[in-house]
This record gives structure tokens, C-alpha cells and sequence, in this order.
């Protein structure tokens, strides 16, 4: 009897609170409605991480900073923590996740990646599609902000001088694949170019080293070993198949955390990363900065203060001597900090001085310029390097590939060709192993080449005193049209003498007589000659 009272009071209640919670719920949802986000789904808002394992066995991580306001969504896409870039178009709608990130910025071209997503439980399954490339499927997480920061600051060492490894007496001569072949690089790539520089005559002119650049590496394994990728199967073999045909090989790796291509980098493994290339057979570094910046981003200007740069390299200078291998030490941190007042302290060889060079002439004689005013800072061992080649690579004419190769031979140097060695046409080869230009180059006295004073800016006459008392002197015409250059005796103190002077590039004695000398040079052409006084 009582419960069936109970029951009927509870059943009248229990309708009653329906009937005020309905009222409620509809109240809600239409104030939800207005705000358009009925009804409401999980929210997204916070940091994922999308790992996208690659085709060469790594994994690359993208963060999404995403903040959700109903259906609209903001924030960021993030490559690391101070590497972002903003998301639009974002929205949440009926579980679909949908959001764009635009690459490069005008004048350039702008490239948009569509991100669409849908939330399965606490995951979200992501698919970005690129222009014109195959979509990309992947699965991002929710993290902690802890993840995109860079891991701790290790201590630095203490200042003190590597001692010369007298590697490089004249400017290192070879091949490096980024120019050509950025991330396509792989074993098969750098075997047939070292077979190439041997059948190409590159090797008996001069050209050494085979250089692999980013994108080999791999992940550490459970001892901290650097690996390399997919793309590189066996380094130690691909090493002495490049020994045996007689070159020399050499490597990649930044001091930060990633390299510039996001790959590892040998941030808190220096020695065991130096041990590892020389028992591979290496016999050559490039050490790129990078990230590093992250680790040491010093307020001012942004970068790194002397003494950190100068540390960071001298750690690895240190432990490729350790390794008692000969190993060619180049440093690319693209000229901040004057490398070439610290270069050889922390046992240097070569140290880049500006940013990437790019196949045109804007950008060849804007990097070839640049050294002018350090030019003093070479000496056998140690050399200014204003990036790879780019002859061959298609961008510019032949007359300007005679311009770089001439430009650079007169700057001492590095001559890393960057193009496919398999294919460069006789024209290409005729440029690259130009005997007379190279003797220029690797003359061994290694002296500064100045610059003569010249009526136009349109006109760059250089001088180099080489090692047999001979003179090199190059007349650049960086005009668009052809134009007469002069070079004065008196201006190379070269006047009263009787002189005998040597086109390099036509490979035959002029005739000189008088107190200068007159070409008419090609648009971006040079006329290059050796004189020396009979
Ligand atoms: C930097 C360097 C380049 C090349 C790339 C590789 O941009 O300056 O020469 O090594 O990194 O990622």
C-alpha cells in the first residue's frame, strides 16, 4: 500500500521535473541554437600532434594549436615552438573538422594545405591535402605544451683553440646533392654521381669529395647510435664503394635537436655522432645550425651570441679530432656572427658566410659579392664560402655559369658542384673543369683577391696575387648589356712591366701594350686572364 502511494507520488513528481526540465532544456537549446552550436560535440580546443611516419622510415610531427568558438575554429598549425603558422576557413561542423594553412607569402606563390578531420573518441583522424599530391592520412593526439618545446640547454664548453686539422690547404673541390637533389637524395643518387665525377673528368680535374647533404639521417637507436634512413641502407658500404673509385664522401648533420630539413640532428650525442661517421669512412662535415637557434635564442638580433655559436661548433671540432680520422670541418650558420674571426678556432675548414644560394644570377652574384668585404679572412685551411655551385642546375645562362665559376675561383673558393653530374652537357662539363679557372682557384698561397677601383658599379674588376708572382685579374660585367671594362696597369702595380696575359676562358695569349688593358665584355660575362711580367 505505501508503495504503491510512493509510486504514484514519484511518478507524479517525476512528471512534473520533466515537464520543468524539458522547459529548461528547450531554453537552452535555443539560446545554444542562436549561438549555433546545438547540440554540443566534444570540443577541440588544445595542442595535437599529428605523426606522419615517411616513406624513408622516420616520423614527422606536426602540432595543431586549435582553439574552438562553436562552430568556428583558430589557431595555428606548428612545426616547433616558435615555427608557426596560422590556420583559416577553420570550422567544426557536425563532427567534421575543416581548416586551411597557406604557404609562402605574397609576392610568392602561396600555397594552400586543406586539413579535414573528423574526432574518433580522444583522437582525431586528419587527412591534408597538398596541391596537386597525393592526400595524406594520419591520426592526431592531444599533448602537453611540454612537447613543443625544445629539450633542455645542455652546458656549453669552455673557449678554448682546436688545433688546425691541416685538412683543406687549398679550397675544398667536389659534389653536394642539395642543390639538384634536396630530400631525393639517396644511395643509388650518390653512387652514380661519384661514378659520374670519375667518367666525367671532374675527379683528374680536381674535384674530390662526394658529399651527401640532408636527409640521410635516421632515427637513434635504443643506444643512442644515429641510423640512417630507408634511403641509405648500409653508409659503411656506400662509403668504400666512393673510396674505391679513388673520392673521398662526406656528411650532414646540424647541432640542434632536427636539421633545416626536420630531420635528427646531434644535439647531445656530438662525440657519439663524430665516432659513428668516422667508423662509417667519412671524411667530411657539414654542420648546419638550424635549430640551435631554438636552444640559444639570445634576445637583440635573434641569434645566438658569439660565444654560444662559437662553443656549439667548437664541441664537434673537438670531437672529430677525437676520432682521429681526417675529417674536413665546414660550418654553415650563413655568416651570423662573423665565423670567419672564430672559424679556425674551433678548427674550421670552411665556414658559409651567407644565406641558401639559388640558380639565378640575382642571387650568385649577391652571394659571390658578399665576400669582397671579408676577403682577408682566408688562408690555406680556412676559407670563406659563399655556397655550392649551382652551374648546370638550368637557371642561368652559360656565360653566367663562366661568371660564377670564375667569380668563385677569384674568392678562393670552395667548388662543390650542385648539379647531376650523369647528364651536364659537354658545355656544363667544359665550365666545371676548366683547368686553367681551377688553377685560380686552388692556387696555394690562398692569398685575398681585392677589388680595383672601377668607374661603374656596373663593373667589378678583381685581382689576385698567386703563388708563382702572376696576377689573376677577372673583369665582371654584372650589367644586362655588354659593356668595355678597362683594367689600369697602374691599379695592380703592373705598369712599366712588359706583360704577358692569358684568357683563361678562351685558353690563348692576348696582346697587351700600354698603360691598361680594354674588353668588351658580355652582359653578366667576365673576361679572366693570368698575366705576369715577362
Ligand atoms: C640549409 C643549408 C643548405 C642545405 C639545407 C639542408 O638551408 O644552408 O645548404 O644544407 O639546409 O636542409
Amino acid at each position: 500500500m505505501r508503495s504503491s502511494q510512493n509510486a504514484r507520488q514519484v511518478r507524479f513528481s517525476l512528471t512534473a521535473t520533466d515537464f520543468g526540465a524539458l522547459l529548461l532544456m528547450l531554453l537552452v537549446c535555443f539560446a545554444l541554437l542562436l549561438a549555433s552550436s546545438c547540440p554540443a560535440q566534444t570540443n577541440i580546443t588544445g595542442l595535437w600532434v599529428l605523426k606522419i611516419p615517411t616513406a624513408d622510415g622516420n616520423v614527422r610531427k606536426i602540432f595543431f594549436d586549435l582553439k574552438q568558438e562553436g562552430e568556428r575554429v583558430s589557431g595555428e598549425l606548428m612545426f616547433g615552438p616558435n615555427r608557426g603558422r596560422p590556420i583559416s576557413d577553420g570550422t567544426f561542423r557536425d563532427g567534421v573538422l575543416h581548416f586551411v594553412v597557406k604557404l609562402g607569402q605574397p609576392p610568392r606563390r602561396v600555397r594552400e594545405i586543406v586539413y579535414e578531420g573528423t574526432v574518433q573518441g580522444e583522437k582525431l583522424l586528419i587527412t591534408s591535402q597538398y596541391p596537386g599530391r597525393a592526400p595524406i592520412k594520419g591520426v592526431a593526439e592531444r599533448t602537453t605544451r611540454k612537447a613543443l618545446l625544445p629539450p633542455p640547454r645542455l652546458p656549453l664548453p669552455a673557449l678554448h683553440e682546436v688545433p688546425d686539422n691541416g685538412l683543406a690547404r687549398t679550397p675544398p673541390m667536389g659534389w653536394n646533392s642539395w642543390n639538384k637533389f634536396g630530400a631525393r637524395v639517396n644511395d643509388k643518387v650518390v653512387r652514380e654521381m661519384a661514378k659520374a665525377m670519375v667518367t666525367s673528368g671532374m675527379k683528374a680535374a680536381g674535384y674530390a669529395y662526394i658529399n651527401i647533404d640532408d636527409t640521410w639521417e635516421g632515427p637513434r637507436d635504443a643506444d643512442g647510435n644515429i641510423t640512417s634512413n630507408r634511403k641509405f641502407p648500409n653508409m659503411k658500404a656506400l662509403a668504400d664503394y666512393v673510396h674505391s673509385l679513388g673520392l673521398k664522401i662526406g656528411i650532414y648533420s646540424s647541432p640542434g635537436p632536427t636539421t633545416c630539413a626536420g630531420y635528427t640532428g646531434s644535439y647531445g650525442h656530438v662525440q657519439q655522432d663524430a665516432d659513428a661517421y668516422a667508423k662509417w669512412g667519412f671524411d667530411y662535415l657539414k654542420y648546419d645550425w638550424c635549430s640551435e637557434t631554438e636552444l640559444y635564442p639570445i634576445s637583440g638580433h635573434g641569434y645566438p651570441t658569439v660565444g654560444q655559436m662559437r662553443a656549439v661548433y667548437q664541441e664537434m671540432g673537438d670531437a672529430l679530432r677525437k676520432t682521429g680520422r681526417p675529417i674536413v670541418f665546414s660550418l654553415c650558420e650563413y655568416g651570423w656572427d662573423d665565423p670567419w674571426t672564430w672559424g679556425p678556432k674551433v678548427g674550421g675548414n670552411l665556414w658559409r658566410t651567407t644565406g641558401d644560394i639559388s640558380d639565378n644570377w640575382k642571387s650568385m652574384i649577391r652571394n659571390g659579392l658578399a665576400q669582397l668585404a671579408i676577403a682577408k679572412y682566408i688562408r690555406p685551411g680556412h676559407w670563406n664560402d659563399p655556397d655550392m655551385l649551382e652551374i648546370g642546375n638550368g637557371g642561368m645562362t652559360n656565360e653566367e655559369y663562366r661568371t660564377h665559376m670564375s667569380l668563385w675561383s677569384m674568392l678562393a673558393a670552395p667548388l662543390i658542384a650542385g648539379n647531376d653530374l650523369r647528364t651536364m652537357s659537354p658545355a656544363i662539363n667544359a665550365i666545371l673543369t676548366n683547368r686553367e679557372v681551377i688553377a685560380i682557384d686552388q692556387d696555394s698561397a690562398g692569398k685575398p683577391v681585392e677589388r680595383i677601383s672601377s668607374p661603374a658599379a656596373s663593373q667589378l674588376v678583381l685581382a689576385r696575387p698567386l703563388a708563382d708572382g702572376s696576377l689573376a685579374i677577372g673583369l665582371f660585367n654584372l650589367a644586362d648589356q655588354p659593356q668595355s671594362i678597362t683594367v689600369k696597369w697602374s691599379d695592380v702595380r703592373l705598369n712599366g712591366k712588359k706583360l704577358r696575359a692569358r684568357d683563361l676562358w678562351k685558353h690563348r695569349y692576348v696582346r697587351v701594350s700600354g698603360p691598361s688593358y680594354t674588353a668588351k665584355v658580355p652582359a653578366h660575362g667576365v673576361l679572366l686572364l693570368r698575366v705576369e711580367s715577362k
